[in-house]
């Protein structure tokens, strides 16, 4: 059955190789899915070289994780690890790819500026995919030569357990563009659904209404353990282990866009701002409180 608001899957186009801008731990997760699943190149790039090679070396070891667990065999592990490369030239990594997903920074201007350097590279029918997980789509496309190829392919994170996919469609994104989206997620065995080009799609606004209320339980002096311990049971993950997990900055961004939206809904707690400057994962001090130091 096809999902609701996708286009007719005949106006797919293959995808036979997958460029991906960035080899942080995102974008080597992404890596991990697409060699998996789809079976093609996959080039993971970065500004240096050693940044790429670690987000391969991610890769590899993932692998070599699966094959002690008996998942895959050794044949498929050394496939599967062959068809991964880290590169720093975007030509050498996107000339022939006819997908790239972006994974940096989540900084409008930085996405923008990724997009404009690939778009110089590609293709004019490269699909340009965007793993943001609040920002405009319309906005990152509008200076591009071909803004119908971006869609936004936002995953979740451990990215290989989540099932969900978002696919969000821009206001000039064309069907064969929302198409290949759709036969992707499929290949890759998610669940995806079409969400509006709104801030923060669906998940994240969601989740950016709880983490604004779980920030101000703390911030009226709950300690973080005990916020933490009044979900056990409710929720797969409690809020601040959920926060360690997707990165604080990440979600600290999430809360600022959503406030900028919608000021009324959403606040940005500075318990979380405190986390983020300390630039450790959500942590207990001894009493179980925010320990900055
Ligand atoms: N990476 C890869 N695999 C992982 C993993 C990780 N970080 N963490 C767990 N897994 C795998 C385990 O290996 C295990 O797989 P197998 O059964 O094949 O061995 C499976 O997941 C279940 O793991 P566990 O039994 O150890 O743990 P669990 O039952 O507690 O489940 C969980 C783990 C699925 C992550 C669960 O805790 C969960 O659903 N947490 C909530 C996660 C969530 O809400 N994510 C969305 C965050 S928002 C976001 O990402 C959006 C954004 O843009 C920032």
């Amino acid at each position: 059955k096809r999902p609701a608001g996708a286009p007719d899957k005949s106006l797919a186009r293959p995808v036979t190789k997958v460029g991906i801008v960035g080899a942080g731990l995102m974008a080597s997760q992404l890596a991990l899915l697409f060699v998996r699943r789809l079976e093609v190149p996959v080039v993971l790039t970065d500004l240096d070289q050693e940044r790429a090679d670690k987000g391969v070396a991610y890769v590899h070891a993932e692998i070599d994780k699966l094959l002690a667990k008996g998942r895959i065999n050794q044949d498929k592990a050394n496939r599967h690890k062959a068809l991964v490369s880290g590169e720093t030239d975007k030509q050498v990594a996107f000339g022939d790819a006819d997908f790239v997903i972006e994974a940096v920074f989540e900084e409008m201007s930085v996405k923008k500026t990724v997009f404009a350097d690939v778009e110089k590279v590609v293709s004019a029918e490269c699909v340009l995919a965007t793993n943001t997980s609040s920002l405009s789509i319309t906005e990152m496309a509008a200076d591009l030569e071909h803004p119908e190829r971006v869609v936004g392919f936002h995953f979740f994170n451990p990215v290989a357990v989540m099932p969900l996919l978002e696919i969000v469609k821009g206001d000039a994104t064309d069907d064969a563009t929302l198409a290949t989206a759709f036969a992707t997620g499929k290949a890759l065995k998610k669940t995806s659904i079409l969400v509006k080009d709104s801030p923060s799609f669906i998940v994240n606004r969601l989740l950016g209404r709880f983490m604004s209320e779980v920030g101000r339980i703390v911030d009226e002096g709950t300690p973080v353990s005990v916020a933490d311990n009044a979900f056990a049971g409710i929720a797969p993950m409690p809020p601040f282990v959920l926060l360690s997990l997707v990165g604080p900055a990440i979600a600290l961004h999430n809360n600022e866009t959503l406030q900028r939206a919608f000021p009324e809904r959403f606040y940005v707690s500075p318990a979380l701002e405190r986390i983020v400057a300390a630039r450790k994962p959500a942590y207990y001090g001894p009493d179980g409180n925010l320990d900055p130091e």
